[in-house]
């Protein structure tokens, strides 16, 4: 199938690299320059583990292009994957979908038909509106065009982004127009079915099913986006709600985790007590379904209160690096991850970003590490803050970075600090305090390494 992808952010390059792979002829547009020229070389722009390797693959096959008429036209199906960043009150913007469906629509030809996908996570009515822009522009050209929109929401999970693709829950399609969901049905068609050759990189785990491919109504696609992302958003507040009772009480929050998702109904994921969560996703879009209730005069006192338990998290193991420091000016943190979650370089609403800060403010020296991430971090906290760099160092050695500080503070659980040789940097700290954010060492395990050791909602 004929395929035009407007944007080639996370989910739009992770799409066009997939559907190439999956044999569908490709073009991905892009007015960003500098995304395009790193396209152009055949280097991917997003770090996400495989991209490249399947960019490489496919890549003499998509064409990558800053003009949507040099390739709409042509289409049968257009995808809208452009971002929808929030607003100073929270809500989605949604201009830059608006803008790309219009952009189509101009160019669209009089007597061929159309699917136009929307993909970004956009708030409920966004694809009504993705209509009706449609249908000024085709009355302002004196054309009847055709074209039926749907709703494709996506539910790509950073770090986990071809796995997700290649072998989705459900796919959700929300459309009016049964040409719409029969044209996504084929698009689909080799996931749906499983009849691709895996990628090396992607074998097709033995446990997997076939997945669903999910029709409804666009208002109700649009809502599955918002309303899984805040569930999940919940599910890890919650956790992080009893671990603060459980340190309370003298619980192990893990083992807590542990016995509850037992429960099929519960069930284990997400249950990981720590920092929370950052990211370009659950901030925003809990923060945009509240925009939408408001504008509605409704309420969602768990939507809120999700919000509240998890920024709280950031603030709360500050005040456990202060308690056991006695104070937190003039001592040296060494931060230990930068991106909001493993095998990113995303720091977007990161929490070692608002970590750090707190700590500055309150006059710490802060050395900070990360195996991928350093630069952006540098640069949001360089544009966006008054940042005393004196007093923040990014260092790219764990050993060096552990060198004389007074607490270790674990932020992000890459995979490499899970294999840290405790004992030795103990012993080269100051004072060997380790703050594990995330929960990954055995407090046992820590304190035989000669390390005082707090973690979260364990005593
Ligand atoms: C999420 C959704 O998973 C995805 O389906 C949607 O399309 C976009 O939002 P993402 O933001 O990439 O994806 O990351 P995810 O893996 O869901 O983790 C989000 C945050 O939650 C991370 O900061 C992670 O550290 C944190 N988290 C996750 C926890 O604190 N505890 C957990 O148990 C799980």
């Amino acid at each position: 199938m004929k395929i035009a992808i407007i944007g080639t952010g996370y989910v739009g390059l992770t799409t066009a690299v997939v559907l190439a792979y999956l044999n569908h002829d490709v073009a991905a547009v892009d007015k960003d320059e500098s995304k395009l020229t790193l396209l152009h070389e055949g280097k991917s722009p997003i770090h996400e583990p495989g991209i490249q390797n399947l960019l490489d693959e496919v890549w003499h096959t998509i064409r990558f292009t800053p003009s949507a008429s040099e390739v709409v036209p042509e289409a049968e199906l257009i995808l809208i994957a452009v971002g929808t960043p929030p607003k100073q009150n929270g809500e989605a913007d949604t201009r830059h979908v608006e803008q790309a469906a219009g952009e189509v629509a101009e160019v669209c030809l009089p007597d061929r038909h159309y699917t136009l996908v929307v993909k970004s996570t956009v708030p409920i009515g966004t694809n009504q509106r993705v209509v009706e822009v449609v249908e000024d522009v085709f009355s302002a050209r004196g054309i009847r065009g055709n074209v039926s929109v749907a709703s494709n929401p996506e539910f790509l999970q950073e770090g986990l982004a071809l796995q997700g693709a290649f072998y989705p829950d459900r796919i959700v399609v929300g459309a009016n127009s049964d040409a719409a969901i029969d044209t996504l049905r084929r698009l689909y068609q080799p996931i749906l079915e499983q009849t691709f050759d895996p990628p090396s990189e992607f074998p097709r785990p033995s446990t997997y099913h076939l997945p669903p491919l999910m029709t409804t109504d666009p208002n109700s696609a649009e809502m599955i986006k918002y309303a899984a992302n805040t569930f999940l958003s919940l599910k890890i507040s919650f956790i992080n709600e009893i671990a603060g009772l459980c340190e309370e009480v003298g619980a192990d929050v893990t083992e807590v985790a542990r016995g509850i998702g037992l429960d099929a109904r519960i069930g284990q994921q997400f249950l990981r007590a720590g920092l929370g969560w950052g990211g370009s996703c659950y901030p925003k879009d809990t923060a945009a379904l509240l925009g939408v209730a408001a504008q509605s005069g409704y309420e969602m006192p768990i939507t809120e209160a999700a919000r509240t338990v998890n920024f709280r998290q950031r603030e709360r193991i500050v005040e456990k690096v202060r308690d056991t420091l006695g104070t937190l000016k003039g001592k040296t943190i060494g931060v230990l991850g930068l991106a909001f979650k493993p095998n990113t370089d995303d720091v977007r609403e990161a929490p070692a970003l608002d970590i750090i800060r707190e700590l500055l403010a309150e006059g710490s020296i802060v050395h900070a590490h990360d195996p991928i991430a350093i630069a952006n971090a540098r640069q949001v906290l360089n544009e966006n803050d008054e940042i005393d760099n004196n007093r923040l160092r990014f260092i790219e050695d764990v050993d060096e970075l552990s060198y004389d500080t007074d607490a270790l503070l674990l932020v992000t659980e890459w995979e490499s600090y899970h294999k840290l040789e405790l004992r030795r940097i103990a012993k080269q700290m100051k004072t060997p305090v380790l703050i594990d954010g995330r929960n990954i060492y055995s407090p046992e395990e820590a304190r035989a390494a000669g390390f005082h050791y707090i973690g979260v909602g364990r005593t």
